[in-house]
């Protein structure tokens, strides 16, 4: 059992948050209005769930989901993070985040400027190229035959195995998409984002493969 920080809770983190709780592990959700505005979603996820303040998410957590928008990074509680394993689920989007001249130039994917912000945490980017009912929908338990799989990018392999780890239990496989640097072949817009699992409008999404995630993130361009 493992009790998971999180760190937002939209619909990414409740996701999340769910299929945790469904694996058997405690989650503690947080967001930037204070725990009080997550009762009902704390009822909703059971027992095994609690609101807390993004602190106290972040000091309870084994592993920390930051799953915020990209202009929320300056406001994380860097350190109650310091140590910790984080997967960063975030994307850029310059109409919603504004203009980052960083990530406008490709000089830093969005993870390397979330690791600026919490340098000493370990980071690993993973779910944030699924949208989030097919996050849901396409869990599957292990050895299922049409089990899924998932990019994950990390500079820490230690970190990278806790996070397999924890994403083996809430109903996925991970292709290995290497360091940070690399989150690119993975980011808003690539082949592996979003596109694999199936159109928005089919919430059930469709399994895929490992070797769809290879050639997918192979064909990534910037
Ligand atoms: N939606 C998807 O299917 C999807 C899929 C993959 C990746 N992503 C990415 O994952 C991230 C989250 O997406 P989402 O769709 O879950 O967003 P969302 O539904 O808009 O939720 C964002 C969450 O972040 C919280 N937040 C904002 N600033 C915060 C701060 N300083 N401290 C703590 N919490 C803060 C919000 O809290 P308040 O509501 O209290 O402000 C909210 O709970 C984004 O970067 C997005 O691009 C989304």
């Amino acid at each position: 059992m493992t009790t998971v920080g999180l760190i937002g809770s939209g619909h990414i983190g409740t996701t999340v948050a769910q299929l945790a709780v469904e694996a058997g592990h405690q989650v503690v959700l947080s967001n930037s209005r204070g725990p009080e505005t997550l009762t009902d979603t704390v009822a909703q996820l059971g027992p095994r769930a609690a609101a807390a303040t993004s602190e106290q998410a972040a000091a309870a957590g084994d592993i920390i989901v930051v799953t915020v928008p990209v202009k929320a990074f300056p406001n994380l509680p860097a350190a109650a993070l310091a140590g910790k394993t984080i997967i960063d689920t975030c994307n850029y989007g310059p109409e919603r985040d504004g203009h980052i001249p960083e990530l406008d130039s490709n000089a830093l994917t969005s993870s390397e400027l979330l690791l600026r912000y919490l340098p000493d945490a370990m980071l690993v980017k993973a779910f944030n190229n699924i949208y989030y009912q097919h996050l849901l929908s396409l869990a599957r338990p292990a050895g299922a035959a049409d089990r899924s799989y998932l990019p994950i990018a990390g500079d820490s392999e230690r970190a990278k195995a806790a996070v397999s780890g924890f994403i083996d239990s809430l109903g996925y496989h991970v292709v290995d998409a290497g360091p940070l640097a690399d989150s690119w072949r993975q980011a808003t817009g690539t082949p592996v984002w979003g596109i694999p699992y199936g159109p928005y409008s089919n919430e059930k999404g469709q399994p895929v493969s490992e070797d769809a995630i290879r050639a997918a993130l192979a064909t990534a361009t910037r």
